[in-house]
């Protein structure tokens, strides 16, 4: 169910190319204004935003409680033990109960399915900030950040090496309405969702997915991940074993070329999914990402709020 006003943010391919332009548009505004110090900008003055965690954060959190109040607005952190969704009371009994106080929710959570139920129950726009299956918020800031040091991400070759997580299924579903090549290089075993893969294709999107480490030549931007994402780390003895040739490491970056930049979402493990080396190299833009996060999300709010028009 669509909210009574406004627009969820639950995968990137819910928007049109135009939109996700209009959205970047925005984020790129935002982060003007942030650098400016233009006190006036307050497009979300009097509103006010419930973030649900079921999962540990540092960027996600501050990112979007600052934004939204630097912004104007307030953002109330509901850590884990808090709200208990789905375990205190029914995640549709959530949604109501927190779309009747708040313009807007925010949650991050283990299964999908979850995100879908509180987005069909809200009457207010529910933005995705990570579930097991995506992680839409982080790739619309990793495409911002791949905009600024390209000049386009049209016509760029992304290189994903690792596993097949949340991360690939987002720039999978980016690259349904954006054209660019986006390759998954993983071990075999950890290949993203076939369902994900085929509709992306189906919907025209350049994407492959191989275990040969060659794909990395000419690309614009080697991507990694952890190894073990947020429950599954009681697997990483038998990932590190699995991942070991595909450590992003200083000469698989010398394999890409010198065009490539490097990205990694964060948080980071130095010496398993990338070097120390590789992350403070010149060519790693990962902070760059993590900050463009607060930026990209205050022109999600913007755009899923429709709040531009009090701008
Ligand atoms: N990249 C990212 O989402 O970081 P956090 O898990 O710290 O929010
Ligand atoms: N794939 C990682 C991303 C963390 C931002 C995880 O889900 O834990």
């Amino acid at each position: 169910n669509p909210p009574k006003k406004g627009k969820h943010f639950l995968h990137l391919d819910d928007f049109s190319k135009e939109e996700l332009m209009d959205i970047l548009e925005k984020a790129k505004l935002c982060k003007a204004k942030f650098y400016t110090r233009d006190e006036s900008f307050k497009p979300f003055a009097g509103q006010t935003m419930a973030m649900i965690f079921t999962k540990p954060s540092a960027r996600t959190r501050v990112s979007f409680e600052t934004g939204f109040s630097r912004l104007g607005g307030h953002a109330l952190y509901l850590d884990p033990n808090t709200i208990q969704l789905g375990k205190r009371e029914p995640t549709k009994d959530i949604a109501r109960v927190l779309a009747g106080y708040n313009d807007v929710i925010m949650a991050r959570l283990f299964a999908h399915a979850d995100i879908l139920e509180l987005a069909q129950y809200s009457s207010v726009p529910v933005i995705n900030g990570l579930t097991d299956y995506n992680h839409p918020c982080q790739i619309l800031a990793d495409a911002m950040t791949l905009l600024e040091r390209k000049g386009r991400i049209e016509g760029t070759k992304v290189v994903y090496v690792g596993d097949g997580n949340n991360i690939v299924h987002s720039w999978m579903r980016l690259a349904m309405r954006l054209s660019f090549e986006f390759v998954c290089v993983c071990p075999p075993g950890y290949e993203p969702c076939p369902s994900t893969v085929e509709g992306a294709r189906a919907a025209g999107a350049n994407i492959s997915v191989t275990s040969d480490i060659n794909a990395v030549k000419g690309a614009d931007v080697i991507y990694t991940d952890v190894w073990a994402s947020m429950g599954q780390k009681e697997s990483i003895d038998t990932r590190k074993i699995d991942f070991a040739s595909y450590q992003v490491n200083e000469q698989l970056m010398a394999l890409a070329g010198p065009q490539a930049l490097f990205m990694h979402c964060l948080p980071a493990e130095r010496g398993l999914e990338t070097t120390d080396g590789v992350m403070e190299a010149p060519y790693s833009v990962v902070f760059q990402e993590a900050e463009n996060r607060m930026h990209a999300q205050n022109g999600i709010l913007l755009h899923c709020l429709e709040a531009t028009k009090r701008v």
